[in-house]
């Protein structure tokens, strides 16, 4: 963890233990142990590692055999987040090539977006008729909701969110402000891997999600690819984890 010489460390806190990433992805696919899907978000200040971590997420998902098939959402910048998966330009492009991860992009030169409910749509047909796991990865959770974040505009989105862990299916999304994603979001996801957050949006979790003290203490000082695995229905387990590079 990066240690901030100015802040001097605070007494009768737990010093965090580091954790190993595969502790990490057991937690965020414990749910499947159940024949459950899990639901995933990242949350954290920009450039502070979701993405990276996402893509260990989806790596791993696929090399554990886990998932038959991981959904992209990836359409905000000129370069891929998600270099590796088969890039489709529009959703029947997913229906042709033998990778299991594809990669919804659009094409972003020409504003040509592929929106993130069709996308959405897609992964519920395969987990619905053709009884494949599934995983619904939004790059970014704020294209699947209303202006200010209150409100979902992609209903699909909401279904992988809140239905679709029956039929295995899974959900992963990344966000920078946490007070602008629908209340339910806290409920619905089974972990959250919490970032370095800046102080304003740390008051806002301390106070929506009752954080532990040495969570909070915790979160602004996680250095870039750090971070802790928020479980709703459980106490801090102590460890600040790293992704590889
Ligand atoms: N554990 C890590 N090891 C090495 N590089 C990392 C690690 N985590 C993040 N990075 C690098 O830091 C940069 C920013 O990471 P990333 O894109 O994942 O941030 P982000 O939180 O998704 O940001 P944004 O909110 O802007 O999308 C990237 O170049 C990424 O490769
Ligand atoms: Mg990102």
């Amino acid at each position: 963890m990066a240690t901030d010489p100015a802040q001097p460390e605070k007494p009768g806190l737990v010093r965090p233990e580091k954790g190993s990433c595969a502790e990490a992805l057991g937690l965020i696919f414990a749910p499947l142990k159940q024949k459950d899907g899990f639901r995933h978000g990242a949350i954290g200040a920009p450039g502070t590692g979701k993405t990276h971590g996402l893509r260990k997420v989806v790596a791993a998902a696929l090399e554990q055999h886990l998932i038959d098939v991981v959904l992209t959402h990836d359409v905000k910048g000129a370069d891929p987040d998600f270099p590796d998966g088969h890039q489709c330009t529009s959703i029947e492009d997913a229906l042709h090539g033998e990778d299991p991860h594809k990669v919804f992009r659009g094409d972003f030169y020409t504003d040509r977006l592929i929106d993130v409910e069709e996308v959405a749509q897609l992964g519920k047909r395969l987990l619905q008729r053709e009884r494949l796991r599934v995983m619904l990865n939004v790059g970014e959770l704020k294209d699947a909701l209303s202006d200010g974040g209150r409100a979902w505009t992609s209903p699909t989105t909401l279904w992988f969110s809140a239905q679709a862990r029956a039929l295995q299916g899974c959900f992963c999304w990344t966000v920078q402000q946490p007070k602008r994603v629908p209340d339910e979001i806290w409920d619905q996801s089974t972990t959250i891997s919490m970032h370095r957050v800046l102080k304003r949006s740390l008051n806002y979790l301390r106070s929506t999600l009752e954080l532990d003290d040495e969570m909070v203490y915790v979160l602004p000082q996680l250095a870039r690819g750090e971070f802790v695995v928020y479980q709703p229905e459980l106490d801090w387990n102590g460890r600040v984890y790293m992704w590889p590079p």
